[in-house]
């Protein structure tokens, strides 16, 4: 499965990414945190993008774009991958069609999370807030101001790349006022819908539940036939050893009572 996860600042992309890495094994491919990893690092790369980033405004394409085709590259990206932050830009979005049209991939679907800018304000300040109880460094552009920038860059260069997709009929809407646990539920509903996840894994999964409930229930039955069996098998002992000592007092031949040894293997096998 290959999806694109589209959203202002604050919308879920991050959030909704992890939860279907988690559903679906496939990877995120972040390029806000790839590029955050870049500027603490103080990469080439990281040192570009760092006052960039803090001033809310988006690294140049030709950087991105090399991440992400880097990264696609990589084997664990094999099996798919979600796209969170990327493409961002409409260069963005032709490069990368470019990009898997010459890998032979194919994009499934674009997730666009719908979100009010009220909300997306909230959210911000609460992260700020929830990694500064941790004791952990707020992210430099969580700021009420920056967020600011971040949402015209988000109006002015992202924006388009909704109606490039709708027209390309790979656009899927999400109501991202729900709950975290109810996106995550609609987007996999959506994705279920299109075909986008895998049956074969899925069917894989089903199957192997489906065993396990089978042999569950038949788990009873046998074990009532095992305990038929050694009733019988202990009748036939009973009357084995009778029909020995029978023979014995009789002074006959003496009888081997192997009934009762079989009886001993079935009842250990019960
Ligand atoms: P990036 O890291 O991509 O940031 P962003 O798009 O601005 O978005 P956020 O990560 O802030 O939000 P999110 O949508 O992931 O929401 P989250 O799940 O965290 O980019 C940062 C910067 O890097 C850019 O500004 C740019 O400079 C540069 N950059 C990155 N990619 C680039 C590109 N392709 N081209 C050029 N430049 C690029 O959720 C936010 C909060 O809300 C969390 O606390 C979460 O718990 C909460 N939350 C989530 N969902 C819900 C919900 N349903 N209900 C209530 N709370 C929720
Ligand atoms: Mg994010």
């Amino acid at each position: 499965m290959r999806i694109i996860l589209l959203g202002p600042p604050g919308s879920g992309k991050g959030t909704q990414a992890q939860r279907l890495v988690q559903r679906f094994g496939i990877v995120q491919l972040s390029t806000g945190e790839m590029l955050r990893a870049a500027v603490a690092a103080e990469t080439p790369i990281g040192l570009k993008a760092k006052d960039i980033m803090a001033s809310g405004g988006l690294v140049p394409d030709d950087v991105v774009v090399g991440i992400i085709s880097d990264r696609i590259e990589q084997p664990d990206a094999g099996k798919g991958f979600i796209l969170d932050g990327f493409p961002r830009t409409m260069p963005q979005a032709e490069a990368l069609d470019e990009l898997l049209k010459h890998k032979h991939m194919k994009l499934d679907a674009v997730v666009e999370l719908r979100v009010n800018e009220s909300a997306l304000l909230q959210r911000v300040e609460t992260r700020a807030a929830e990694t500064r109880a941790r004791g952990e460094d707020v992210r430099i552009d969580d700021t009420p101001e920056v967020l600011i920038k971040r949402l015209a860059a988000y109006r002015a260069q992202t924006e388009p790349l909704i109606h490039y997709y709708s027209e390309r009929r790979k656009l899927l809407t999400v109501d991202g006022m729900m709950t975290i646990e109810e996106v995550t539920r609609e987007i996999g509903r959506i994705l279920h819908a299109i075909g986008a996840v895998d049956s074969k894994a899925s069917r894989k999964g089903l199957l192997a539940k489906r065993t396990v409930k089978k042999a569950a229930q038949r788990a009873p039955k046998s074990a009532g036939r095992g305990r038929l069996a050694a009733k019988k098998a202990a009748k036939g002992a009973r009357k084995a050893v009778k029909a020995a000592s029978k023979a014995i007092r009789k002074g006959g031949k003496k009888v081997v009572t192997r009934p009762a040894k079989k009886l001993t293997k079935k009842r250990a096998k019960a």
